[in-house]
């Protein structure tokens, strides 16, 4: 089985024309989803077989069993935590024997092993203690209202965090430079050691100390960090103690078997709170990881995981395992400050020039300023070869206007003449999305300040540029500020859960670095949201204690008590859609005060098809005065999924928003409730009507409000049906051409014969456009032909799925046997052809997924994606696609 979907690779942007089709098979195979032949294996728990049967332990009797079968077959991890997960990771030596290993007794589940990218921090920027008088995270913490639970000695005090990720540098003199009983980070373990990429084995060991990824000491600072530093930054429950769990090496991703060992060694090892900064591709809750995810926190932890940063790949979305139902999906918002420095010029009156960048750029002395073009608005400055008149440009400072082409064009042709510094203007593509610039001393800065240059040079003035090295730190306010981070990834699940559920700062955070690698740096993403999350979670359970009670209820508390964000701040601007920033941005001071308790605090409508419209919730107040409470609905930006007219998920920027809102009636608008009185209540949807066909997924809140509090429970709902949601892109949308396709590289796409020697082999391009709980690619019989239309509900049934859950082996006419299964299969996503999740393809071989070699003969491809929702045994739940006949011709 070559099963071949890439991981998300955002903003690579180039032009979808210029990609041969040929080159993308290449790219779609490029990384593998999951590790070839490694399964996570779910045995009955010892406690659900019978007395007699215990004794000799489920695992034994399963591995008896197999070899006696004669199943070969490696272990990787064997995973014991009854009541959360009982199984093993194994890698079987022979794929034929899957479906032996399936029906073999005692096993509950097999699920393919995934593998899950590092998570890339967004923004990176090295920062030096030259530095100081950064904005501390004080700022992000008067937001969240943590700098008031500092001031009164709340500061997570015995609570124990778990963090899952990179390992932790503990050698850092602000996260307590030590380790073990007695330290900040008072525990953990290396389940992989330095040299794991994912594509390797672990080696663990007892030390999950990190000096070469980084990811986990910035988490680990955002959440502990000691106060009195250099940058006044400190962490949210910085007096929490820190366990590491490592599950990422230095370079490269981890395999899902490793996460959920990391995951059930936290959860033995007591953790409190346990936390995730990491996310593979989006949509699904199910997964081995997400769903050991969501045990643990319904077996009574609180668990935080980032909502994921391909906020570019549009709806429908959000990470994985983030998505597990009883976890804590966090989104990002953007700090209202971000720390810049600034330059001064020479021979022109003029204010100091902001920068992007935190650290001066290392440049001495002054330098006059040369511009490549005078005119402002040329839209391809130095995208072409500099004129052979420009003078040797090393002693100057270029300034130059970002373009058409890419900036590492521009710096090329710029050192061509031994230019080595540059100041990029900004074309209105904006002033706070980092460039990529290489060893190059360049940065970027605003339009206006960059056509204030060009003009001074036009008009002949010579203007000289110094860099300070010290003292030009600026607090630049960022003008997204305060909104939901763009990159934070959108949900809903495909199944219409509220993921992400809340946001909290992720935007351009200062913390602690491995001290061999600086020590401190400035990071973004929902990475960085994520152990803000956490940090305040630890300070809740810090005040109110760790009853099943509090944790069970901590999720609803800080999302009742979050505080909606703006689409843009805009005039007039609507609310920005749930399926972004979940219940808003969390105020911590007030999920801990909130004397009114709201139960739950998300409110799951789902489709027209399976319309949930009553809805009830409990309001409680907790307080000591009898409080009389208002019920009043605010909807927020409806969010228009899919584009009129198209087949895929809105992409690459904001999903588009509507002001067609649901509306809502309560049996009673206003009660008063004693102090530990409750009521319930009873709240009747009626979904906006709108165009169905771009999937509109409608929110809002349910404000409770008193004299003193204002909290409130989340809606959200499709106001369409997700059964009528294409799967299979047969669109010409994303490529120019028709998909799917099955062709050989020289791109005939008709009827053939291939020999399977010397490349001589067709392959199979694809694309969904929508996730599907069950992707399968079979081979069946040349004379199969697929009635009516080749995709769409309503087709003749002519295939039924007798065990479609079972093998795939489809014992019905015409299949002749699988090419390829996959479970809950994420949508493709990107803008470009060139992200690595553009498309799914794979080279055709002569076996099929079983290993056996296809017979000589004539063939067709058919692909069929179970649309969600969809009964997996109702061919018409299907979308379906049928190729050109095939002839496999081996001699
Ligand atoms: C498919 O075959 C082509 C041509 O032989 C090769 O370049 C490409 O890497 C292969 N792709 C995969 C996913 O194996
Ligand atoms: C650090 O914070 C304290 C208290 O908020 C403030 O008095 C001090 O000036 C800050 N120091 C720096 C270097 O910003
Ligand atoms: C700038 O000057 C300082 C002091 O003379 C020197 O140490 C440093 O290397 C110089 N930096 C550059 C980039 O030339
Ligand atoms: C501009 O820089 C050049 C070269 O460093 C220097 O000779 C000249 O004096 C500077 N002019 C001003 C106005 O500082
Ligand atoms: C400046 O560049 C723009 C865009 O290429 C062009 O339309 C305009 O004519 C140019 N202006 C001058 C004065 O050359
Ligand atoms: C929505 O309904 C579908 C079909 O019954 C179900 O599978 C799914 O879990 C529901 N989603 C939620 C959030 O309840
Ligand atoms: C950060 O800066 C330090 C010191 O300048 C350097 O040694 C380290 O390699 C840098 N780290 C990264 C990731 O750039
Ligand atoms: C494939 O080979 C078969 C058997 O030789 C032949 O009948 C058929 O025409 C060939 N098809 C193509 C497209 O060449
Ligand atoms: C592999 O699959 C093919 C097609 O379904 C089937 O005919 C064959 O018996 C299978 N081989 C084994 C070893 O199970």
């Amino acid at each position: 089985m070559r099963s071949a979907f890439g991981v998300t690779l955002l903003g690579a942007g180039m032009a979808l024309a210029s990609t041969p089709v040929s080159s993308l098979i290449a790219q779609a195979g490029n990384k593998l989803l999951t590790v070839p032949n490694r399964f996570i294996v779910e045995f009955q728990s010892s406690a659900d077989l019978p007395q007699t049967r215990r004794s000799t332990g489920a695992p034994e009797n399963i591995y008896e069993s197999l070899r006696e079968r004669k199943i070969s077959f490696d272990i990787h991890h064997e995973y014991n935590s009854p009541g959360l997960f009982v199984g093993v990771s194994l890698t079987l030596n022979n794929a034929q024997d899957v479906a032996s290993l399936r029906s073999t007794a005692g096993v509950v589940a097999i699920r393919p092993v995934k593998l899950f990218d590092r998570p890339s921090p967004i923004d990176f920027k090295n920062v030096s203690d030259s530095d100081s008088g950064l904005p501390d995270s004080e700022g992000v913490h008067i937001i969240t209202g943590v700098d008031r639970l500092h001031a009164q000695g709340i500061t997570g005090h015995g609570v124990k965090i778990g963090i899952i990720d990179t390992g932790v540098d503990y050698t850092h003199e602000y996260l307590g430079a030590g380790f073990g009983p007695g330290f900040k980070v008072a525990g953990g373990y290396d389940l992989v050691g330095d040299a794991y990429t994912g594509a390797n084995m672990p080696v663990p060991d007892a030390d999950p100390l990190d000096q070469c990824a980084g990811i986990g000491t910035h988490v680990a600072g955002i959440i502990a960090c000691n106060p009195n530093n250099p940058f006044n930054v400190s962490g949210v429950a910085y007096d929490a103690e820190i366990y590491a769990f490592r599950i990422f090496g230095c370079l490269g991703g981890s395999a899902e078997d490793v996460i959920v060992a990391g995951l059930l060694k936290a959860a033995d090892a007591d953790m409190d709170i346990l936390t995730l900064s990491l996310g593979g591709l989006g949509g699904w809750t199910e997964g081995t990881a997400a769903v050991v995810a969501s045990r643990i926190a319904a077996s009574g932890k609180i668990v935080t995981i980032a909502a994921g940063n391909a906020g570019d790949a549009g709806p429908w979305y959000s990470a994985n395992p983030g998505n597990a139902i009883d976890a804590i999906s966090v989104a990002s918002s953007d700090s209202p400050i971000i720390p810049l420095q600034s330059l001064t010029l020479q021979g022109s009156m003029h204010a100091p020039i902001v920068y992007f960048s935190s650290l001066p750029l290392p440049v001495n002395g002054s330098l006059p300023l040369y511009a490549t073009s005078k005119n402002t608005t040329v839209a391809d400055d130095a995208c072409n070869p500099l004129a052979a008149s420009t003078p040797d440009l090393s002693t100057f400072v270029v300034l130059v206007r970002r373009a058409t082409c890419a900036v590492t064009v521009q710096l090329a042709h710029l050192a061509a003449f031994n230019a080595s510094v540059a100041l990029i203007y900004d074309d209105g593509t904006g002033f706070t999305t980092a460039i990529s610039v290489g060893k190059f001393k360049a940065v970027l800065i605003q339009a206006s300040d960059g056509v204030f240059l060009a003009q001074q040079l036009a008009t002949g003035t010579a203007v000289n540029v110094t860099f300070p090295q010290e003292g030009a730190l600026v607090q630049f306010p960022d003008p997204k500020g305060g909104l939901v981070s763009a990159f934070t990834s959108y949900g809903p699940t495909e199944d219409l859960f509220f993921k992400p559920a809340i946001t909290a700062p992720g935007g351009h955070i200062l913390s602690t670095w491995p001290v061999p690698l600086g020590g401190w740096a400035l990071l973004s993403g929902t990475s960085m949201a994520t152990p803000f999350m956490a940090g305040s979670a630890a300070l809740l359970l810090s005040v109110k204690g760790k009853s099943a009670e509090v944790v069970a209820t901590a999720r609803s508390v800080f999302q009742s008590t979050a505080n909606p964000l703006a689409s843009s701040h805009t005039d007039g601007a609507l609310v920005q859609t749930t399926t972004q920033q979940g219940a808003g941005l969390i105020q911590v001071y007030d999920a801990l005060f909130a004397t009114t308790i709201i139960s739950p605090a998300e409110l799951l409508l789902n489709d027209t098809a399976h319309f949930v419209g009553t809805q009830k919730f409990a309001v409680t107040n907790t307080g000591k005065s009898p409080k009389t409470y208002t019920l009043k609905h605010s909807p927020v930006g409806t969010a228009v999924t899919v584009p009129t007219g198209s087949i895929l998920p809105a992409s690459g920027g904001p999903i588009p928003l509507s002001a067609d809102y649901a509306s809502v009636s309560f049996d009673e608008e206003t009660f008063t409730l004693n102090p530990g009185q409750t009521h319930e209540v009873v709240a009747t949807f009626t979904p906006p009507q709108v165009d169905a066909t771009t999937f509109p997924v409608y929110s809002g809140f349910i404000h409770v409000v008193s004299d003193a509090e204002d909290v409130h429970a989340s809606y959200m709902g499709l106001a369409a049906s997700i059964i009528d949601k294409a799967v299979i892109d047969t669109s010409t949308e994303a490529l120019g051409i028709q998909l799917p396709l099955l062709d050989d590289p020289s791109g005939t796409n008709e009827a053939a014969n291939y020999t399977f020697v010397n490349g001589d082999e067709p392959f199979l391009l694809w694309r969904l456009a929508f996730g599907t709980a069950v992707l399968r690619v079979d081979l069946v019989t040349a004379d199969t032909t697929l009635p009516g239309a080749v995709h769409g509900r309503g087709i003749v049934p002519i295939f039924t799925f007798p065990q479609s859950q079972n093998g795939g082996t489809f014992s019905n006419i015409n299949v002749v046997g699988p090419i390829l299964e996959h479970d809950y299969a994420p949508r493709n996503d990107g803008t470009s052809s060139q992200d690595l999740n553009f498309v799914s393809g794979l080279n055709m071989t002569n076996t099929f997924a079983n290993g056996t070699v296809i017979p000589n003969g004539s063939y067709k491809v058919l692909i069929r994606a179970l649309r969600v929702t969809g009964d997996p045994d109702k061919e018409a739940d299907y979308d379906a696609w049928l190729s050109q006949t095939m002839g496999v011709f081996v001699t």
